[in-house]
C-alpha cells in the first residue's frame, strides 16, 4: 500500500516530456519479434505493462536487450515462424493489451502454450478474442462463466495454434485490442482477413504493420491484410510520448487556474486525440504545435502541446467519439466536474470491464469530493451526466488499484480546497511509473 497526500496547487508551470505511448510500445515489441533481424526501439516506456509484453516474447525464445538508463531496446526477431514453445507457462501481469493482442499471434503458432494472468486481469472479459480467433482455427480453452445472464470467458488461457483460416468479421464492440488480435492472426491466415469497424478505434497496429512493408489495406470501415508474408523490420523505431499520460497534464493545466504547460513531442494519432477535442468544445486554451522537424515518426503523427488555464463549459461526448477517449475519461470526468453546465458521455458501458470498474470508481470518488454525477442506463449502454460546480473539497478516495483511477484523483486533489488523501497509488506503475517525478516539479504552492 503506497498512500500520497496530495495538496492544493496554486498554479503549474513548466515543459515536459513522457515516455513512448504504451499502446504503441506493446506494437513495436510484437511486431519486431516476428520479423526477421534486428529491431531498436527507442523511446521504450519503463512501465510494468509494456514490459510483460517483452518478457512474453523473452519467453517465445526472443532475444531482447534492455538498455534502461536510454529508454532503449534492442529486439532480435526471428520472422513469422520463429517463435519456439516456451517452458511452462507465460504470466502476463495485470496487462490486458499483452493478453489479448499476443492471442493473435499465438494463434497461428503450432504449439500449446498456457498464458496465466495477476492483478484484475483474472476478471476482464475474453470471448471477445478468443471467439473471432476460433473463427480462423485456433484451438483456445478459458475459464467460461455466465455473466448477466450471458456466457463469457476469462483467463487463464491455453491457445494451440493452427492452420488459420481468413475471416472477414464484423466487430461487435469497439476494441482496438480485438481488432490487432485479428489483424496478427490474420498474418497466418493463407489469403485475406478482413476487419469491419462500426465505430473506429485507434490504429496503431495498422500503421505499424505498413512500416513492417505487411500486405495491409485500410478503407473506409475496413482493415484488409493478406497473410502468410514475412514482415521487413525498418531497423529503427522512435515511440512518440504517450498522449494518454499526457492527458493528465493537459486536464491539470486546464483546471489549475493561472497554469501553462508545455508537453514535447506527444504521439497525436487522430484516433487518439479525443481529450483534445473535447476539452476544446468546452473551450479549453490547447494549442497543438506541429510546426518543428521530424513530425512524423514511423507513420504516427507527433507534435508538442501548449495547455494554458481556462474556465470550461459543459459539452456533449457522443458515443462514436470515445474510443478516441477511452483512456482518458476518468481525467475528463474532473474537467467536466467543474465545467459550466451539464456535461455527458453517452455510450460508456467499457469502463466497468477496465482495470477497475472506472464508472463506480470516479463516481464514487469525485461525489466524495462534491461533484455531482448521475449515470443513466440506456438500451445497449450507459451515460454519465455531470452538472459543473465551482470547486472540489479534498477527501479520502481509492485508486481502486487502478493506475488511470489513482492518477486522476491526484490531478482532482490538485484543483480541490483542503487536502486529498488516495489509499493506494501503487498501481501507478502499470502505465506511468514517473508521474508523480514529472508533476511535482511543475507545482507552484
Ligand atoms: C488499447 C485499446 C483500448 C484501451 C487500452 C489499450 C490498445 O482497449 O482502453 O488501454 O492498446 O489497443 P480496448 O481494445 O479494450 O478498447
Amino acid at each position: 500500500m503506497k498512500p500520497l497526500l496530495v495538496k492544493p496547487a496554486f498554479q503549474l508551470r513548466g515543459r515536459i516530456s513522457l515516455a513512448g505511448d504504451k499502446s504503441i510500445a506493446h506494437r513495436s515489441i510484437i511486431l519486431s519479434c516476428i520479423s526477421k533481424g534486428k529491431t531498436i526501439i527507442d523511446n521504450f516506456p519503463d512501465n510494468k505493462d509494456c514490459f510483460n509484453t517483452l518478457n512474453a516474447f523473452k519467453k517465445l525464445g526472443i532475444k531482447i536487450l534492455c538498455k534502461k538508463f536510454q529508454e532503449r531496446i534492442i529486439v532480435y526477431g526471428r520472422g513469422l515462424y520463429g517463435l519456439k514453445k516456451p517452458k511452462g507457462e507465460i504470466f502476463v501481469g495485470d496487462s490486458g493489451t499483452t493478453l489479448r493482442i499476443i492471442l493473435g499471434v499465438l494463434a497461428g503458432q503450432g504449439f500449446k502454450v498456457k498464458l496465466t494472468t495477476g492483478g484484475s486481469l483474472a476478471k476482464r472479459p475474453m470471448l471477445r478474442v478468443t471467439e473471432p480467433l476460433r473463427k480462423m482455427g485456433a484451438f483456445i480453452e478459458a475459464r467460461g462463466k455466465i455473466k448477466e445472464g450471458r456466457q463469457e470467458e476469462y483467463p487463464p488461457i491455453v491457445i494451440k495454434g493452427g492452420d488459420l483460416k481468413p475471416i472477414t468479421y464484423k466487430m461487435p464492440l469497439a476494441s482496438a485490442q480485438v481488432k490487432s488480435a485479428i489483424l496478427l492472426a490474420g498474418l497466418y491466415a493463407k489469403g485475406k482477413t478482413c476487419v469491419i469497424e462500426s465505430i473506429k478505434t485507434r490504429d496503431h497496429t495498422e500503421r505499424m504493420l505498413k512500416l513492417f512493408k505487411a500486405k495491409i489495406i485500410s478503407k473506409k470501415n475496413s482493415i484488409i491484410i493478406e497473410g502468410r508474408k514475412e514482415l521487413v523490420s525498418p531497423g529503427r523505431i522512435t515511440i512518440p510520448g504517450d498522449i494518454s499520460s499526457a492527458g493528465f497534464f493537459i486536464v491539470a493545466g486546464t483546471v489549475v487556474p493561472g497554469s501553462e504547460i508545455l508537453i514535447e513531442n506527444v504521439n497525436l494519432n487522430p484516433l487518439r486525440i479525443g481529450i483534445i477535442k473535447v476539452l476544446k468544445r468546452m473551450g479549453a486554451n490547447i494549442r497543438v504545435l506541429r510546426s518543428r522537424v521530424n513530425r512524423i515518426f514511423n507513420y504516427e503523427p507527433v507534435g508538442d502541446i501548449l495547455v494554458k488555464s481556462r474556465k470550461l463549459k459543459a459539452t456533449r461526448v457522443k458515443k462514436e467519439e470515445i474510443p478516441t477517449l477511452i483512456d482518458e475519461l476518468p481525467v475528463l470526468m474532473v474537467a467536466a466536474s467543474l465545467a459550466e453546465g451539464k456535461t455527458v458521455f453517452e455510450g460508456v458501458n467499457e469502463l466497468r470491464v477496465k482495470e477497475t470498474d472506472r464508472i463506480r470508481s470516479m463516481v464514487e470518488n469525485l461525489k466524495k469530493m462534491g461533484a455531482i454525477i448521475k449515470v443513466r442506463k440506456t438500451k445497449e449502454s450507459e451515460d454519465i451526466i455531470i452538472e459543473g460546480i465551482k470547486q472540489l473539497t479534498g477527501a479520502r478516495v481509492k485508486s481502486f488499484g487502478d493506475h488511470r483511477t489513482a492518477m486522476s484523483m491526484v490531478i482532482a486533489g490538485l484543483v480541490a480546497q483542503k487536502n486529498t488523501l488516495i489509499d493506494d497509488i501503487s498501481c501507478i506503475n502499470k502505465s506511468f511509473p514517473n508521474f508523480l517525478e514529472i508533476l511535482t516539479p511543475l507545482i507552484i504552492r
